[in-house]
């Protein structure tokens, strides 16, 4: 015999995520997708187009996405007092700032392995879901395999190119990316442009201090790598001048953590 439940109909436990994230993608783009065999959605070429940097080589191999969560990252970040924070309260600020606690449609550009995405997705609840996009499969496999929850969903897609509508996202985050992609404005644009009225932004990215030794140090470091040092004024401006309210930007170390608000 069967049970008959009583009461309010259970929550979603994110199982349309995959049917739900697919929905959002543009329909002349789902036309080249694919599934790859480790389980996200591909929508790029195997190979990139442009030569890539020596941080962006190290970005598709395997072996820098296998060490990336537990020891590249919290390494990098404490070598190179990049902010002073631990990984624990990283994700806090991360998710505090986009304000997630719901059935939010949350967008994490350049997700590496996925360690926000999966932090984002056990923050969701009913049909709130998070798409994690990266261009390297090493990352995206690794994302598969260590992040993989009911409510994110990985892409292989360019952040200059996302494959979505404007205002589709709730909020829409890029760490520690910005500094290594070709065209940064563009990435920003992207981001601005799928984010839905009332959503929140937050950007991670480098900065080059004040003190112009320090800069210029920092930035032929970074020119070697094929990485790039902001200044305090270019990425708070930017989401000012495409209309965004509320930027509001943290500095820390060689670090700074951007923040921001489409008006509802
Ligand atoms: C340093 S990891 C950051 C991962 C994660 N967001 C974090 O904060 O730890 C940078 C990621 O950006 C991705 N990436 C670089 N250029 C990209 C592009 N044009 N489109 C999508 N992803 C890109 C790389 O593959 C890499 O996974």
């Amino acid at each position: 015999m069967t049970e008959r439940l009583s009461g309010p109909a259970p929550e979603s436990d994110g199982m349309w995520s995959t049917a739900l994230a697919r929905g959002l993608i543009r329909e002349d783009v789902l036309r080249s997708t694919s599934y790859s065999d480790t389980g996200y959605i591909d929508l790029l070429e195997p190979h990139p187009r442009l030569r890539p940097t020596v941080a962006q080589r190290a970005m598709a191999s395997r072996t820098v996405a296998a060490v990336y969560e537990r020891l590249w990252r919290p390494i990098a970040v404490a070598a190179l007092s990049l902010h002073g924070l631990s990984v624990a309260e990283e994700r806090e600020r991360a998710a505090d700032a986009l304000h997630l606690d719901g059935g939010q449609r949350v967008l994490d550009v350049a997700c590496g392995p996925g360690n926000f995405t999966g932090f984002f997705a056990d923050r969701l609840v009913g049909d709130g879901f998070v798409i994690g996009v990266d261009n390297s499969p090493a990352m995206l496999g690794r994302a598969v395999r260590d992040n993989a929850r009911p409510r994110a969903v990985y892409l292989r897609a360019d952040a200059a190119g996302l494959p979505f509508d404007d205002r589709t996202f709730d909020a829409v985050c890029c760490f520690a990316a910005l500094y290594l992609v070709a065209e940064p404005c563009a990435v920003l644009r992207e981001m601005v442009r799928v984010l839905a009225p009332g959503g929140r932004i937050a950007v991670m990215t480098s900065y080059g201090r004040e003190s112009l030794l320090l800069r210029k140090g920092l930035e032929l470091g970074a020119a070697l790598c094929g990485v790039r040092v902001f200044d305090r004024t270019t990425v708070p401006a930017f989401l000012a001048t495409a209309g965004l309210v509320d930027v509001e930007q943290q500095l820390r170390g060689i670090s700074q953590f951007v923040t921001a608000r489409r008006r509802g």
